[in-house]
């Protein structure tokens, strides 16, 4: 009889965005005629198009792959190098990374929860409260927790609470951590980190010969010139933290699917015996074990995000989805709730009204607005009494959910 990895079952329920969706489904099921009301709101997926430099570029390389002297079969599985080093070109060139510290992949969800298969059994694992729901499950996945309570809290994580009282920006902890999840511009609440506190995390990292795993999914749409985008700009940070990032949210590859890591060649981590190992040959061993490499015309698209043209069109891009974050704000403060992030962030964090649930929530946009919007507890405990709204939607959208939402609660 096979036996199954039986961490999969303390998993709670489905994974937040399916489980919202099941949802869903279930209200149009019983309310068919308000199916084509529905604004979805909720999980954060683009929905501008492509733009035109990426789509010319992609063509071009699917034009190549048929023709017999320009077709590609397999391509390195750490990416092409002319993506890796237009990356750093464009968003490391200052900060001491090179295009051999660049790892392509089909998608940071993917390198997120992949990355624990090169750390050990053990470690202390800091998590922030409310967080992306990845990062907990995929420790969860490999056995590196207990079991839930009640309020769906692992035995074994360390949860750093992060509230209104400390800007929804974790302080560091006072116990010792191994792994560190930091998400910034973060998701769900939309906070940013400043330099000072960076600094602290790489500090307290050093100290604790830890490891940050710094997502920076979003910092494309930081605003701020005063924030930092990358956990390099913070001295030191080479020697202590892997950045992810990706084309889903800046570029809309959510569905054509590009990310990359960044890992430094001097990081190490401990070997049983003491010893220490290069994070970048294990993360390579894996990656060329157990991948094999994002598709070319992809990795042609990717790079387009960084010609003239493809800059261009990403900070319209980016300009549209801060538009509807700005006019969800407005919107939420005029009803006198509570609203944070939306400013450097793609993601607007609000208050429910006194006395109202995140679930609570969910259902009353779902059945009386026929909004979506995500539950802040989906995201840890620290998240009830919150919701999430994702901007990322058409402008004619956004202004309907704010009209909706004047009327729901006003
Ligand atoms: C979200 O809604 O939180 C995002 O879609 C998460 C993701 O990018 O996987």
């Amino acid at each position: 009889m096979a036996t199954i990895n039986s961490n999969f079952l303390k998993l709670k329920a489905g994974y937040l965005f399916p489980e919202i969706a099941r949802r869903v489904k279930a209200y149009t099921e019983s309310a068919p005629d308000k199916a084509a009301r529905i604004i979805r709101c909720g999980i954060g997926d683009v929905t501008e198009p492509l733009p035109s430099a990426v789509r010319d570029a992609m063509h071009v390389a699917v034009d190549e792959q048929g023709e017999r002297s320009t077709f590609k079969g397999y391509g390195p599985e750490q990416g092409y190098e002319f993506l890796r080093q237009a990356i750093v070109d464009n968003q490391f060139s200052n900060l001491g990374i090179s295009a051999d510290e660049v790892f392509i992949s089909d998608g940071s969800k993917c390198d997120t929860g992949n990355i624990l298969d090169i750390f050990g059994k053990g470690n202390t694992i800091a998590i922030t409260d409310p967080v992306y729901p990845v990062y907990v499950d995929t420790n969860v996945m490999a056995g590196n927790t207990g079991d839930a309570d009640d309020k769906g809290a692992y035995a074994g994580l360390l949860y750093m609470p992060c509230t209104a009282e400390n800007n929804f920006v974790a302080d560091v902890p006072t116990q010792k951590a191994d792994l560190i999840y930091l998400c910034f511009p973060n998701n769900p609440t939309g906070a940013v980190a400043t330099r000072e506190q960076l600094t602290a995390w790489v500090k307290y990292a050093k100290e604790n010969n830890a490891i940050i795993l710094f997502d920076a999914a979003y910092e494309a749409f930081i605003q701020d010139p005063e924030i930092p985008h990358s956990i390099y700009e913070i001295e030191g940070a080479k020697d202590c933290a892997i950045e992810f990032r990706s084309f889903s949210k800046n570029g809309g590859f959510t569905g054509v699917r590009c990310a990359y890591t960044i890992i430094p060649k001097g990081l190490t981590g401990k070997a049983e015996d003491g010893s220490d190992i290069s994070i970048h040959q294990l993360w390579s061993r894996r990656h060329s074990t157990k991948f094999n490499g994002a598709s070319y015309p992809v990795q042609k698209g990717a790079a387009a995000v960084f010609s003239e043209e493809g800059k261009k069109q990403v900070s319209e891009l980016i300009s549209h989805y801060m538009g509807n974050a700005k006019l969800f704000r407005e919107a939420c403060l005029s009803l006198g709730l509570e609203v944070y992030g939306g400013e450097n962030a793609p993601y607007v964090w609000v208050g429910c009204p006194a006395g109202v649930s995140s679930w609570e929530m969910f259902d009353k946009m779902l059945h009386e607005a026929q909004v979506v919007v995500t539950p802040g507890s989906g995201f840890g405990s620290a998240g009830e009494g919150y919701f999430r709204i994702s901007a990322f939607n058409s402008r004619e959208n956004v202004e309907e959910v704010c009209n909706r939402l004047k009327a729901l609660i006003a």
